[in-house]
């Protein structure tokens, strides 16, 4: 008996890893790729981020910003573009804004950034 229960309890075991391994989606970057068409990101800088008339490319964000930057930039993008050549240099090749996104929840700022940056 307790030896069936064991061999049952493995198998068991066994399933839920097998479960896991599958899963392969990381849930946070599930919810930001998520927020990035529902929020209308996509509707300047592309489905995947490819870049449109109205938004550059995002690619190679880590070389600009840690996750907490990104986070700073999104909930106000204006202040950093002053302070920064090349985002200002970037943004007059754009007729519209990157907007303001200070109204998102910590929980989904954080889920944008690490979904941008692991664009690279
Ligand atoms: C109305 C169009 C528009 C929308 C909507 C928009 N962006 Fe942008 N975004 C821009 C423009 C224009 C720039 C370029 C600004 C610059 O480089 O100074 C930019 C820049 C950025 C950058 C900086 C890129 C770099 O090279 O450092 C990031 C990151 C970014 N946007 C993310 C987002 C995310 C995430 C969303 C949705 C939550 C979003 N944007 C929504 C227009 C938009």
């Amino acid at each position: 008996m307790i030896i069936r229960s064991t061999v049952l309890l493995s198998l068991l075991l066994l399933a839920g890893c097998g479960q896991s391994e599958q899963k392969t989606d990381d849930p946070v970057l599930a919810e930001g790729r998520r927020a990035f068409t529902d929020r209308g990101c996509i509707t300047c800088h592309g489905k995947q981020a490819e870049g449109t008339r109205m938004g550059p490319a995002l690619e190679d964000l880590s070389r600009h910003y840690d996750v907490s930057r990104l986070i700073e930039y999104l909930k106000n993008p204006d202040a950093m573009i002053k302070e920064d050549e090349r985002l200002s240099a970037q943004a007059e090749d754009y007729v519209g804004m990157m907007p303001r996104f200070d109204y998102l929840s910590p929980e989904e700022l954080e889920a944008l950034a690490r979904y941008a940056l692991s664009l690279d």
